[in-house]
């Protein structure tokens, strides 16, 4: 017990009297490797000698990836390594020291810089900080010295928000070339062992490399060490606040194509789809660079649907105009019928259920033909409009019922009937009543094959609208599947 404590008392003892000692030792050293110090000359004693500075670059955190802006800020501990042929030492004179700290500023540093900074705050020189250098007897001089950097980083948007970003940080001496200060590469690689976690980011590898430029101004080379940080966006947040109510507003929009248009519900619907799609487009366009290079993957999706969307509204429209308007004579122009109702049909697998349909109103056509009563005004309308006379819109003009209704004698011929008596007169006058009821029953039965007609044509429309719906929602399924697949074979695996 006695032993220990005395023990204990003599190292402390001892320590004291070692630091002192050895305090005193630094001072000396101190003093022997600064008096004739001056830290603004290259290190070296052979003018053609080369400082080589060996990089070792420690990512700490990634703080924000601005996309609008196009910078990545990071936290980063920089580590550099050079040999100062001024700043060495021997042990033996020395007490034995073997590590030494001293202020960077005091010594002479590497002008390195990080040459894609985009900081407007602090220029390229302010970045790094005076932190303390370790100094080792062979000359060796260690500086490490954590920094915030904002750097430039290319945004690629094509595949936004399954995209992997490729950001770099160069660094290089910013006046001595690469006979003076060769740069290196410490490791092939960021360190990324004291990374912070990223709840956006996941880095996917971070390759150090180094190059060689040849600037115009000069003949020698300027190296530069560049770091690659490859990261992956972590989707999950994206696909449950983007992805997943674009997928469902689309499904509901793929049901535009599917709703009949004589609920009149249609276009509304297209509308409010449509209306969504564009506040998605909206927010996905807020997190983008405004670039006119690509377009992301999720922004053509958008602009396809609602591009299909659009196209099934006018539809929409087309289709319960040709519906309710007046009696729908007009039956769809030939060249319409024939490519819609039979190749279009026929593409989209719905020939039999035109054909069906086609039968079942000539059938129907034929039943009702016994009890359409149709009027003559309706039956002479209808005629009109379906011949293209101006005079068919619905009324006639009294000119043409005059026209139409069996002229009577008038009573200055009845009168002169009566005077004369002339049986030439009386029998012209019959035959004149003869050809009016004659026209009458004409209209009579043209009445029920204008009934024929309009059902006719009001079928064919429907058909029309429901042929071009059906390719419409086959497209649209196809290019949702296919944007998909697209969209998903992009994600970096
Ligand atoms: C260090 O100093 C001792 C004593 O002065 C000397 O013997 C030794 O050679 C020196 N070592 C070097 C590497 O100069
Ligand atoms: C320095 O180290 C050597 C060998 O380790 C030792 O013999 C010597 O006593 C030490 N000198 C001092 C001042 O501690
Ligand atoms: C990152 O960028 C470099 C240089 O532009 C390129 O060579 C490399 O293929 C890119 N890597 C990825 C994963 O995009
Ligand atoms: C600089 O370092 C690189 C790699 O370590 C080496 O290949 C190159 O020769 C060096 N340049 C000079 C001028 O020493």
């Amino acid at each position: 017990m006695e032993a220990a404590t005395v023990s204990f008392y003599l190292f402390v003892v001892c320590t004291i009297f070692q630091g002192t000692e050895g305090t005193k030792e630094h001072i000396r050293l101190m003093r022997h490797l600064l008096t004739e110090y001056d830290p603004m000359v290259r290190p070296v004693e052979e003018p053609n000698s080369v400082v080589t500075v060996s990089i070792r670059v420690t990512l700490h955190q990634i703080r924000d990836l601005d996309e609008k802006n196009q910078h990545l800020t990071t936290n980063v501990w920089l580590r550099f390594f050079w040999i100062d042929e001024f700043l060495r030492w021997n042990t033996t004179e020395f007490a034995n020291i073997s590590r030494l700290h001293i202020l960077s500023s005091k010594i002479w540093r590497p002008d390195i810089v990080l040459y894609n900074s985009v900081d407007e705050e602090r220029t390229a020189a302010e970045l790094l900080s005076d932190t303390n250098v370790e100094l080792s007897p062979n000359g060796l001089v260690s500086w490490t010295t954590p920094a915030m950097f904002k750097s430039a980083c290319k945004i690629q948007i094509d595949s936004y928000p399954f995209d992997v970003q490729n950001c770099s940080l160069k660094f290089g001496s910013w006046t001595y070339n690469g006979f003076e200060v060769n740069v290196t590469s410490f490791k092939p690689n960021i360190f990324t062992d004291n990374l912070m976690n990223n709840g956006e980011w996941e880095i996917l590898s971070a390759p150090c490399v180094r190059n060689e430029i040849y600037y115009s101004c000069c003949d020698e080379p300027y190296p530069d060490v560049t770091c690659t940080v490859i990261m992956r966006r972590r989707p999950l947040f994206y696909i449950y606040n983007l992805v997943v109510p674009c997928v469902l507003l689309i499904f509901i929009g793929s049901l535009v194509f599917v709703l009949p248009p004589e609920s009149g519900e249609k276009v509304s619907l297209a509308m409010t789809v449509l209306l969504a799609m564009t506040v998605f487009m909206l927010v996905v366009m807020e997190n983008i660079p405004p670039t006119s290079e690509v377009v992301p993957l999720l922004e053509q999706f958008i602009g396809a649907t609602i591009v299909l969307l659009t196209l099934s509204a006018v539809i929409a429209i087309f289709t319960v105009n040709c519906h309710y308007r007046g009696q729908g004579q007009q039956r769809p122009p030939k060249w319409l019928r024939t490519g819609v109702l039979t190749y279009l049909a026929k593409a989209v697998g719905m020939r039999k259920h035109i054909i069906l349909e086609t039968d079942s109103q000539r059938l129907s056509q034929h039943d009702s033909s016994s009890h359409c009563s149709g009027s003559i005004l309706h039956a002479l309308s209808c005629n009109g409009r379906e011949q293209g006379t101006p005079g068919g819109q619905g009324d006639l003009s009294p000119r043409e019922m005059d026209e139409l209704l069996p002229k009577l004698p008038s009573q200055n011929q009845l009168s002169s009937l009566e005077a004369h008596s002339n049986s030439i007169q009386a029998t012209d006058v019959l035959l004149r009543i003869h050809t009016k009821l004659d026209l009458l029953a004409k209209m009579v039965s043209s009445s029920r094959d204008c009934k024929g007609v309009e059902e006719k044509a009001k079928t064919e429309w429907r058909l029309v609208s429901m042929v071009l719906d059906r390719m419409f929602l086959i497209i649209f399924v196809a290019l949702v599947f296919f944007t998909f697949v697209a969209m998903f074979s992009q994600i970096p695996s």
